[in-house]
């Protein structure tokens, strides 16, 4: 298993274009199955979540090959199966959004019950119980869920959580229809949006798009379609902590500032100089006094990202003071402080309400810890690059399933990091 090598003390600043967003391209990579020909996705991101559909979707009998400059060509003419095997779907927690788009394109499938990090029980229960209102029959076996679509789903559904995934799902699975479906309580997440954009351009039909309630009126055929993921919002925030922590300077290209308000409005309150323009961030934190300690509480967007609670954490453990965090979203997506507390942290996780106390310590040092997934991973190499001496960060793996070469970004932004 590899591990990522930090030697901290190096300040991260340059300037950097940002990667494709992980959590728009997998839902739109599942959406493509809806289109009956070639489907050309720009600025896709080389991440091991995108390797991984990427092989479902052959499984499923699409042609994939990647040209240069990250684009990706889908050609989905002829859709063989309707089953995911185990393998491949129980890696990722995205998978499940093949469910939608194979009831769209094939009118039914079965998918094995999706796997991902371990940062709460992430059911399902949602996704079905909106899919069985929009009339689909849905049948749980103990290995996955079989679904079939006997008619054209209809009707008004609200979701009882705007759940981003239940969203997606639902929205692709009423795409093909003779009828109009009314989701309420949708998850307006940039992502949820962004695949709309996508259908849309497609030749779909859905009105309301960033909005809470979302009409799609079912059309018969998509077009082919080129379309350009946006900027990754969370792996952008993530470079930006990285500058923070290491009191740099740094510029993000390619990416909506409007997306992250919520990252960037804390990191000033902290203490940083932010500058935005249309489609890049600046951030200063070379001239900082301090870090201020704060309180966070994520939300479903446009609150604070759950996806950007762990770097925050790793922030909150050099600020001036005591900070808290409530996790509102997962109910399990706080392993990352007892890996930080191997650094020097000073972390205790509450019961009743659950929360996380940080009481700021002047410098961290050199440990070795053990990812306990995607974003938290990324948060012990952000905190790697303050803490003196080097860090071993073990399983590797989780960081590379969402952010593309982080070991070379942050090379070539002044860090010493390598990959072993
Ligand atoms: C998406 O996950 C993202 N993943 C997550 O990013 C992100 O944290 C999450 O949205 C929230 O923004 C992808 O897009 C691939 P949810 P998703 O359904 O769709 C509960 C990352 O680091 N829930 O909005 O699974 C669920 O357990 C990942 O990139 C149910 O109870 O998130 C959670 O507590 C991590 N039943 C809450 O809702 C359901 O049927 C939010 O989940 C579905 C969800």
């Amino acid at each position: 298993m590899s591990s990522i090598i930090v030697h901290g003390g190096h300040p991260i600043t340059g300037e950097m274009k940002i990667q494709g967003s992980k959590n728009a391209a997998l839902p739109i990579l599942a959406a493509s199955i809806l289109i009956h020909g070639i489907t050309v996705i720009k600025h896709c991101p080389k991440i091991t979540d995108v390797f991984c559909m990427i092989e479902i979707l052959k499984q499923l009998g699409c042609q994939i090959s990647w040209e240069e400059n990250s684009t990706l060509i889908i050609d989905s003419s002829s859709i063989e199966k309707v089953r995911l095997s185990l393998e491949e779907a129980g890696k990722m927690r995205s998978s499940i959004t093949l469910l939608g788009a194979l009831l769209g394109r094939k009118r039914e499938a079965f998918i094995p019950y999706p796997g991902g990090c371990s940062i709460g029980k992430r059911p399902i229960d949602i996704h079905l119980t909106v899919l069985k209102e929009l009339g689909i029959e849905i049948e749980q076996t103990e290995k996955g869920v079989y679904a079939k679509k006997t008619k054209a789903p209809s009707g008004k559904v609200m979701l009882s959580f705007p759940s981003v995934g239940a969203t997606q799902n639902a929205v692709l699975a009423s795409i093909y229809s003779d009828s109009q479906v009314i989701l309420k309580n949708c998850a307006i997440e940039p992502e949820v949006t962004e695949l709309c954009y996508f259908l849309n351009q497609a030749g779909a039909k859905i009105e309301g798009i960033g909005s809470k309630t979302l009409i799609i009126h079912g059309v018969s055929r998509l077009q082919e379609v080129t379309y350009e993921i946006r900027g990754d919002r969370i792996a952008a925030g993530t470079y930006l902590a990285a500058a923070v922590m290491t009191r740099g300077s740094l510029t993000v290209k390619k990416i909506d500032p409007k997306e992250l308000s919520s990252v960037l409005e804390l990191y000033q309150k902290m203490g940083n100089f932010v500058k935005v323009y249309q489609d890049a961030i600046f951030l200063d934190a070379s001239k900082r006094k301090y870090l201020e300690a704060l309180n966070v509480t994520t939300e479903p967007y446009p609150g604070f990202p759950t996806d950007m609670q762990s770097q925050v954490m790793s922030l909150m453990t050099i600020a001036n003071g005591k900070s808290e965090i409530i996790e509102n979203v997962f109910e399990d997506r706080f392993k990352t402080a007892a890996e930080l507390n191997k650094m020097g942290a000073e972390i205790t996780i509450e019961e009743n309400p659950k929360r996380a106390l940080i009481q700021g310590v002047k410098q961290l040092s050199k440990a070795e810890v053990i990812a306990p997934d995607l974003r938290g991973g990324a948060a012990l190499v952000i905190a790697a690059l303050q803490a003196e001496g080097e860090t071993k960060i073990e399983n590797a793996f989780y960081i590379e399933r969402g952010y593309e070469d982080i070991v070379g970004t942050l090379r070539d932004l002044g860090g010493i990091v390598v990959l072993r």
